[in-house]
């Protein structure tokens, strides 16, 4: 706790982060270890009625004294030994207090020190200048200066001298605020002003006869929850199933008549829910996957699609569909979309047909135009909509083929459904596609029910007969834009979006159309209820996170309550839980916003309309001018337009509020639209200037269009007891906490505040918010933060408005809400909260799961890795694609967890990095015979040998370095059948073309070295250059196993992948059954890595014949081999003709080569069938410090670069 109070205070930067904590306990022996350190002073100490027992000796003057609260502490007289309360934390039911040591009484001041400060500012604005004058002058000692006011409860005096007090002089400022006026006289001789002299505090509030002043006090953190068992569900600020809460909806008020989307008059009727069921669109919004676009602007809730439930007034037992807020306790919901329940049918089965059902039927009846015996592949089988596509296709007597991503729910779809097992395919990859082709002779079928996203959806495509149809309800891919080729429209095939929800809510007559079929097939087969787990409300969050693993079997159910037996009016009750307070506005009242053409104003009124207030009237000077004010104006004139649900009446009111006659005719304006419920006081004029510099007229500008106004319309609402929900006014934390240069700013907040003090008093609504700095719109939004402020950042406009949501909740008359910047320390809760998740999603033991497992082998769900991905860029600034958060390993999830990003930090960059090296290779197969690699014009040119992959890429920045021509011989695709023997021939004979002289040389690298070997012998050639790999690759034909092979390639073609995304290649290559899956699945992950940018038309191709290279290159060198002995002799004798021309360069993690031991020489001889004896002093051997190893010896290319120049120019 004390580091906490000790995280507090320095963010705040309020106070000397260097303070000394002394933390006085009971008994220090239980104390944990981290506080036994310097940092600490630790002091034994128990409170008891004797406070003179507190060891104050102990304690220095820069102390900062800790004390944990406790009942005993509270009958201490403090006042005698313990003053100056600075701040309070209520954390974890403690109070923790921090105190200060007084070491000096202050002055008995004089006259002229004490000013009082009237509510008129002209009657003490000068003199106070003087004060702060002569208080800054150097040679004057200056006592404090006395600020008394004592003129009315609503004196601005807390807000100036907090204010005051940071500018120069200011803090030799005190101030006594007499609220009720008791005291005529100020004696500092006698009590309470003697004892306010020597607690030398700044600010001294004497109210009721009691002393104290303001602090701020944190909100308890459930501040903004009640117990309710009228709720709905939603999502809170951050979009993610974590801020899943209930919310109260006792402030909604109930809709009996109004218009739908489409403008159409509709009446409601009033549901009580029972049980809802989830849909796969409510955890897309509810992780933040998809967003309703512009919906989300005037729409606060977005999830919840279906119920099944009571009218009630009737009792009737219904269900019907909304477009959202169906997980509730109750619904208004539109006549239409409400339809009784079959006997045969409980409320769960309702929920599990209607979504479900209604999907299939309007997708596969409706649209496509189901026939009998067709052939139809449904993906994810087991889901609620696939079980309810098996269900009607089994009624259609359909030959069926399905996917399923798991083994479990393969199981199931052969019990419950009897689909045979060769109809059932994995909806995990694209295998699906190449099974059902042979299925079905190649034809594929006649429908495609999708909803998997990516490169299944291209496959699934593929899979659609000629003339077939393909039905979309995935909204993911839609919602994306996602491109599909035109080409297959040429088969006559069709392609049919679904949005069921759309078509009920928004084509007349459509929802009967589905009722009346739902009623028909209610008992004849067609529709079979689908079975489903069911969770308690209190439970949702789990539903929803057990939807995202995608493990589930069928419909997931929230039962808000159990249903009678029998019908009836008496409705069991829904749970009381606890539940998030929420804002709603009436529609049929008005509310004035003073200032609310202002920034913050505008955004107000705005989120108003959306929370339901349809009358508004804002204030303003000189009414809507500037370009924005006149966007947003038409944005809501054309949303009243485009949607008469939300038509609203605003009324810009221009005419002066400072007199009371204009404050009477507001009112009445207000009233003409609808009877007045709130006031939102906003309205300001800032002028901004230290004290000392100010002039009376600016001073008080201010001050006015803040005070002036709202002590009007406190008046006049009182006098004609007008009943008011909100009366409300933007404060500023410059008044709470004070701000240099804002003085007559927080006198006049000050002011606004005393009156919401009264009010509340009064027991009516009063509420000023003291805001912190706002980000995106209003007065500081293009401006930097001043210093005094400098603990507190900018908050955001939306959260605003989602605190605002909550504060108008609240019983108190001043709240704060301020952003802190962000703690320096690391604290390790929300990261371990997320880590908590997601090992709870997965359902694994992070102590058992290996460390290099990634999070995409492990099961983890997309819409988990939203989550992760969220509170990465969220919380870190680390951004990672979604693709890659599945390539994150569980290792750099416990570092996470441990509050450690460097690890994660480092594989984005990584990832970027290698993305980027990535995409500037072309895997295409070269058609000309050679291509020029680098620029250089002349000298005498050198010829590269393709390397194993057959394309340059991995070369070229090699040739870049090289101070010749550097060309290099292509491997089109005629060499592919060609030995090495004849490859050589080949080589040999076009380079014998271009140079008859043999005027070149030759450069090769792994295989191509030994092609150089062999050229070398054969053809009139300069010099040759090879790099030495194969001495370090076994060849013998057991350690030539495909998985050794594959290895090779991934070493080759894949080498710039990071290294956990390969081992992760490597494992997944090992699952494949055969070579070409291998390399179809190291072509399909380069391609998912890369993405778009990859050139990769040949990839596939380049892959096998990387392959069969290695594969005929070993053979090669397993028959040479065995032929060795016989050809030494041959060998040795060509080579000992050619040695001067050749040169070996080994990259090797050794970089002298007088270390180079005998063992390594040796093996290089045996790769490259060099003689035995005789090449003492003739073999040209170089080592280059590679630290990467052999196969990475692209980070040593300067060095090889620099060799091979050398070597040529001799
Ligand atoms: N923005 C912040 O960072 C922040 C921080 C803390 C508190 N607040 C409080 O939040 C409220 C709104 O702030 P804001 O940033 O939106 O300020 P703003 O953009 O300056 O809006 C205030 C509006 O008040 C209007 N106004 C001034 N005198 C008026 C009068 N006599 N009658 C009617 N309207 C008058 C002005 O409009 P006309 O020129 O059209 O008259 C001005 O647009 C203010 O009360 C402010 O104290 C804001």
């Amino acid at each position: 706790m004390a580091r906490e109070v000790d995280n507090h205070l320095a963010s705040a930067a309020i106070y000397p982060i260097d303070v000394n904590y002394t933390i006085a306990l009971k008994s220090i022996d239980g104390i944990h270890d981290d506080y036994r350190n310097k940092s600490f002073k630790l002091m034994q100490w128990s409170p008891k009625q004797n406070s003179s027992d507190f060891p104050m000796d102990y304690v220095s003057p820069t102390d900062l004294l800790i004390v944990k609260d406790s009942y005993e502490l509270w009958s201490l007289d403090l006042e005698s030994h313990l003053q100056y309360m600075v701040d309070v934390v209520v954390n974890k039911g403690f109070l923790m207090a921090i105190f200060r040591k007084i070491t000096f009484t202050p002055n008995n001041p004089k006259v002229d020190q004490i000013i009082e400060i009237k509510s008129d500012c002209k009657q003490w604005f000068d003199k106070l200048k003087q004060k702060l004058e002569d208080n800054m002058s150097e040679d004057t000692i200056a006592d404090n200066v006395w600020l008394i006011a004592n003129d009315g409860d609503s004196n601005g005096v807390v807000g100036l001298v907090n204010c005051l007090r940071l500018e120069p002089g200011g803090d030799r400022i005190r101030c006594i605020f007499d609220c009720n006026h008791l005291f005529n006289q100020i004696d500092f001789n006698s009590k309470p002003f003697s004892q306010i002299l020597s607690n030398d505090l700044a600010i001294n509030v004497l109210r009721n006869g009691q002393l104290g002043t303001y602090r701020h006090l944190t909100l308890p953190k459930n501040y903004d929850k009640t117990l309710s068992n009228e709720y709905y569900l939603n999502i809170g600020q951050n979009r993610d199933i974590s801020s899943l809460q209930w919310f109260d909806k006792r402030n909604m008020s109930d809709k009996i008549e109004g218009y739908n989307l489409d403008n159409k008059p509709v009446k409601y009727v009033k549901c009580n829910i029972y049980s809802s069921g989830i849909n796969f669109r409510d955890v897309m919004f509810a992780t933040g996957r998809i967003t309703s676009g512009p919906l989300s602007l005037i729409i606060d809730c977005l999830i919840g699609f279906e119920f099944a439930g009571r009218l009630k007034e009737t009792g009737e037992r219904v269900c019907g569909f909304d477009m959202s807020r169906c997980f509730a306790s109750s619904i208004n919901a539109m006549n239409t979309m409400v339809s009784k329940i079959p006997n045969n049918w409980s409320m769960d089965d309702a929920v599990t047909i209607l979504s479900t059902y209604s999907t299939v039927w309007y997708g596969l009846i409706e649209r496509a135009i189901l026939r009998q015996n067709e052939k139809v592949l449904i993906h994810s089988a087991a889901g609620g909509v696939g079980q309810a596509a098996v269900n009607i296709c089994k009624y259609y007597n359909c030959d069926i083929f399905v996917t399923v991503g798991t083994e479990d729910k393969k199981k199931f779809l052969m019990n419950e459904y009897n689909i045979p097992e060769n109809r059932i395919f994995s909806s995990r990859d694209i295998q699906f596609k190449y099974k059902i082709k042979s299925l079905t002779d190649g034809k594929g079928v006649d429908i495609v029910l999708n909803s998997l996203t990516g490169d299944k959806l291209e496959a699934s495509y593929e899979c659609v007969a000629d003339c077939g149809r393909f039905v979309e309800i995935g909204k993911y891919d839609l919602q994306m834009n996602k491109q599909l080729g035109m080409f297959a429209f040429l088969r006559d095939i069709s392609f049919i979006g679904v949005s069921v929800d759309q078509k009920l809510f928004l084509s007349e007559g459509y929802i009967q159309k589905w009722w009346q079929w739902m009623h028909e097939n209610s008992n004849n087969g067609m529709i079979k209820p689908i079975n489903r787990t069911v969770y308690k409300a209190e439970d949702v969050e789990k539903a929803f996170r057990y939807m995202t693993t995608g493990k589930h079997i069928g419909k997931i159910v929230i039962r808000i309550r159990d249903e009678e037996p029998k019908d009836t009016k008496v409705f069991n009750p829904s749970a009381v839980l606890s539940s998030t307070v929420k804002t709603y506005f009436d529609s049929n009242k008005s509310y004035i916003i003073t200032g609310g053409l202002g920034g913050f104003g505008l955004e107000l009124a705005h989120w108003m309309i959306a929370l339901g207030a349809r009358n508004l009237v804002l204030t303003s000077r000189y009414g809507v001018k500037s370009d924005y004010q006149k966007f947003v104006f038409k944005r809501i004139e054309s949303l009243s337009d485009r949607f008469k649900t939300f038509g609203t009446n605003i009324t810009v009111w221009t005419k002066s509020t400072e007199s009371l006659e204009n404050t009477k005719l507001l009112l009445k304006e207000a009233n003409n639209l609808a009877p007045i419920a709130g006031i939102f006081h906003l309205s300001v004029v800032i002028n901004d200037c230290l004290y000392s510099n100010h002039n009376i007229d600016e001073y008080i500008e201010t001050i006015d269009s803040k005070t002036k106004t709202f002590v009007n319309l406190d008046q006049i609402t009182r006098e004609l007891a007008i009943d008011l929900d909100y009366f409300v006014v933007f404060s500023s934390v410059s008044c709470g906490k004070g701000n240099a240069g804002q003085s007559n700013y927080g006198f006049a907040n000050s002011v606004c505040e005393r009156i919401c003090e009264s009010r509340r008093r009064d027991g009516l609504h009063g509420l000023a918010i003291q805001w912190g700095p706002i980000g995106d719109v209003g007065v500081l939004a293009d401006t930097d933060i001043v210093s005094p402020l400098a603990g507190i950042v900018k908050q955001r406009i939306n959260s605003c408005l989602d605190i605002l949501d909550k504060l108008l909740q609240t019983k108190h008359s001043i709240v704060s809400c301020i952003v802190r910047a962000k703690r320096q320390t690391q604290s390790g809760s929300r990261e371990s909260r997320i880590v908590a998740q997601i090992w709870q999603a997965l359902g694994i033991d992070p102590k058992t799961t290996p460390d290099h497992l990634t999070l995409g082998e492990i099961g983890m769900e997309s819409m988990f890795a939203v989550e992760l991905q969220q509170g990465l860029e969220r919380d870190y600034d680390i951004k990672v694609s979604l693709n890659d958060i599945k390539n994150v390993t569980i290792r750099m999830v416990k570092e996470f967890e441990a509050g450690k990003t460097s690890e994660l930090k480092l594989f984005t960059e990584e990832l970027r990095d290698c993305r980027s090296k990535l995409s500037k290779i072309k895997f295409l197969i070269p058609t000309e015979s050679y291509t020029r690699l680098n620029g250089a014009k002349t000298g005498r040119p050198i010829y590269f040998l393709p390397p194993l992959e057959g394309i340059f890429s991995s070369l070229e920045a090699l040739a870049a370095m090289i101070d010749r021509p550097v060309i290099g011989l292509n491997w089109t695709k005629h060499l592919e059948k060609m030995s090495l023997k004849e490859l050589s021939v080949y080589y040999t004979n076009l380079l014998k073309t271009l140079h008859p002289k043999g005027d070149y040389d030759i450069f090769g690298h792994f295989y191509g070295a030994l092609i150089a070997i062999n050229m070398l012998k054969k053809a009139p050639i300069g010099k040759a250059v090879i790099i030495d790999m194969l001495s370090e690759i076994k060849m013998d034909e057991e350690v030539m196993t495909d998985e050794y092979i594959m290895e090779l390639i991934i070493a080759f073609i894949a080498k710039d992948l990071p290294l956990v995304v390969r081992d992760k290649l490597k494992r997944d290559c090992n699952l494949k059954p055969d070579v070409k899956s291998k390399l179809v699945k190291i072509s399909d992950e380069l391609k998912e890595f890369v993405g778009k940018s990859l050139v990769s038309r040949d990839l596939e191709e380049i892959l096998l014949n990387s392959h069969q290279r290695v594969k005929l290159f070993s053979n090669y060198r397993i028959n040479l081999k065995n032929k060795f002995s016989k050809l030494k002799v041959n060998i040795g004798k060509k080579y000992l003709e050619m040695s001067g021309k050749l040169l070996i360069i080994k990259p090797s993690k050794t970089s002298n080569v007088d270390e180079i031991n005998l063992d390594e020489i040796e093996k290089i001889k045996n790769a490259y069938f060099l003689p035995e004896k005789g090449l003492e002093g003739k073999l040209n051997f170089q080592t280059v410090d590679s630290t990467h190893g052999e196969r990475e010896f692209s980070q040593t290319f300067d060095k090889i670069a620099e060799s091979i120049n050398a070597f040529l120019a001799k």
